[in-house]
């Protein structure tokens, strides 16, 4: 799996005749056009450029090399398309194992991706048949359209206790490898049996459009009225949005993403035309869903329900967002109605009316704070909203809002927030990821910052973007730090969360995901020996980046405890300044 094997590959084995296989190509225009085997299309608008060895879809804007196209049109991993190209090329791969259980991993989990796909061919199947007969009727009951049932692939669970676990067997699947996926339940007897019975069974899908999980709306008054897939090697409960598969490239088109929380709510909202929206799956808004879906959009709107609960879980959702320093707006769904219920009822202008009417998501949470928290609480919410900032540069944007709306002073407000350096900087072991990057820093940074620090991110993104078994351990590192471009920033964004399961070109989108194939062309410049080498490099590389931003840190905080007179703290401070310049870490 090196520089030498992928280009002796590209070399024997010509990316015309491999996208032959599955597309009848025609010249055209200096190239090869065809009907793109990536989105539906009528006419040819998926070129391949032989002399170039690559592949580019005017339409769906899919692009590569003759490895991103096998791997995609089959569905594999770049390991694997790797070795069935590089055996067909007659390459021998030299084994790599950084990580042991790699590839028992990737195993587990494209075992458990094969088995949501059949299940996924075995709902949706049901749905046509006797067996999806109550599902059929409930969604022609609740207006659900023939062109949103079938985008969203939904299907349906009979009443059969052993419908799913007898299908998996005829694919050879077993059933405890059944209940591994989480398809399958097992009673204390050890027994196994469907674990969705006698539901609307709604696919979970991630960037990349796998089915990685499903939801299951009950058909009869049976509890609970939704079950969700628990967790599983291949999908983890917070980590991904309902519908952003189906929703991302009309929220690049849009720039703005509508949030709902239910299955239904979803479903209507792009049978009426919103396709822009996505729901958040039965928990709390988290961190890394708004670090998802914000790289597609650059505004949120979040629709709740109007009910206390809805409000409270409004203010958090909003705070999330704004925290990350995107923007937000809220609409409040009036008492027992939801999205679904109010475009059925009205249609777009119904809800037209409620998006035109949102209230802006930091408007909002002033108000819920200043209208419901006591002096107390007031205090303790703007520290922690300051505290909890993505990014200390978003400071100077808040605090004089904050102030504005909870009649605090901007100079007490300054003061808060330190809370997250402090907490930093008084830690042993934290990684430097976490840090927070103060703003003078930051602009010091930027200033330095020349076309120099695109080329040394593109290096840095090498070994990520060829080698994904790395980016788990990358990540705990805390590799951002590493990275001076936002553009090279966002790409490391995108690919720490995606599963390397994913296509990770599919991530992607604009000036990211050009950045990302040239990354990915620049053959890297490691292998055996040099590959191991480089690893440690980087290690190293991440160890004195963090180190240098706790001491930037420390010397923000120790300007800001002079600032407000804290002595106590400010003692305290020089004495962690001291610890850092000690002569062994010394590293400038
Ligand atoms: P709601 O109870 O508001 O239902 O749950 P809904 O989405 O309007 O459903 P319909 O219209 O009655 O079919 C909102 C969301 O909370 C999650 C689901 O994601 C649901 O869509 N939920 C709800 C669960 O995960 N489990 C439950 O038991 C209930
Ligand atoms: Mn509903």
């Amino acid at each position: 799996m090196d520089k030498q094997v992928i280009q002796t590959l590209k070399q024997r084995l010509n990316i015309v005749d491999v996208v032959r296989r599955y597309v009848s190509l025609r010249p055209g225009g200096g190239r090869q056009m065809g009907l793109c085997p990536f989105h539906q299309e009528k006419t040819p608008s998926f070129s391949v450029n032989e002399h170039e060895g690559f592949f580019y879809c005017f339409g769906c804007q899919a692009g590569g090399d003759v490895l991103d196209f096998y791997q995609r049109v089959n569905g594999l991993e770049f390991k694997d398309a790797l070795e069935q190209l590089a055996a067909e090329a007659g390459i021998e791969l030299k084994a790599f194992k950084p990580d042991p259980e790699y590839d028992e991993r990737q195993k587990l989990k494209r075992l458990c991706l094969e088995m949501h796909d059949a299940a996924q061919e075995y709902y949706r199947r049901n749905l046509d048949l006797a067996a999806g007969d109550v599902a059929r009727v409930y969604l022609q009951k609740r207006g659900a359209d023939k062109d949103a049932v079938a985008a969203f692939g939904l299907g349906a669970s009979s009443d059969d206790w052993h419908g799913l676990s007898t299908f998996l067997a005829s694919r050879g699947f077993s059933p405890e490898q059944g209940v591994l996926a989480g398809l399958l339940s097992q009673n204390d007897r050890g027994k196994i049996y469907d674990r969705f019975r006698s539901r609307l069974i709604f696919p979970i899908q991630n960037l990349s459009g796998q089915v990685i999980a499903f939801g299951g709306r009950i058909l009869t008054d049976g509890e609970p009225k939704y079950l969700n897939s628990s967790d599983t090697p291949i999908y983890k409960k917070g980590e991904h949005l309902y519908g952003l598969f189906q929703a991302r490239q009309a929220m690049t088109r849009s720039k703005r993403a509508i949030l709902t929380e239910g299955y239904m709510d979803v479903l209507a909202l792009h049978q009426f035309g919103y396709t822009d929206a996505c729901g958040v799956l039965g928990t709390a808004l988290t961190q890394d869903q708004v670090k998802r879906v914000a790289g597609f959009c650059s505004r949120m709107v979040l629709i709740f329900d109007g009910d206390t609960a809805g409000r409270k879980a409004a203010l958090r959702s909003a705070e999330m967002i704004l925290q990350y320093g995107t923007k937000c707006s809220v609409v409040l769904m009036p008492d027992g109605e939801d999205v679904d219920s109010l475009l059925q009822k009205m249609g777009r202008e119904g809800l037209d009316a409620r998006l035109d009417a949102a209230l802006d998501g930091l408007d909002y949470c002033l108000e819920v704070v200043r209208e419901g928290f006591s002096p107390r609480e007031i205090v303790a919410w703007a520290n922690g909203f300051l505290a909890h900032l993505a990014d200390n540069s978003l400071r100077p944007f808040y605090i004089p809002r904050l102030a504005l709306g909870l009649g605090i002073a901007e100079a007490d407000l300054r003061r808060f927030g330190g809370g997250q350096g402090r907490l930093g900087t008084g830690g042993q072991s934290a990684s430097p990821q976490t840090r927070q990057v103060s703003q003078p820093q930051q602009e010091r940074a930027r200033a330095k910052s020349t076309g120099n620090d695109q080329s040394t991110d593109r290096r840095f993104l090498s070994l990520p973007v060829h080698y994904p078994e790395y980016i788990a351990e990358l990540n705990k590192r805390g590799f951002e730090v590493l990275l001076h471009t936002d553009l090279a920033k966002n790409i490391w964004s995108q690919l720490r969360m995606a599963s390397s399961h994913e296509d990770m070109l599919s991530l992607f989108q604009g000036p990211e995901k050009n950045e990302y194939l040239i990354v990915k062309e620049e053959q890297p410049h490691h292998e055996g020996d040099a590959l191991t080498i480089e690893w440690q490099h980087i290690c190293s590389q991440i160890e004195i980046a963090g180190f240098r931003l706790k001491r930037e840190q420390v010397k923000e905080d120790i300007r800001i405890a002079q600032e407000s007179g804290d002595t106590q703290e400010l003692m305290r401070l020089l004495v962690v300044l001291k610890d850092l310049n000690a002569p062994s870490r010394e590293d400038e």
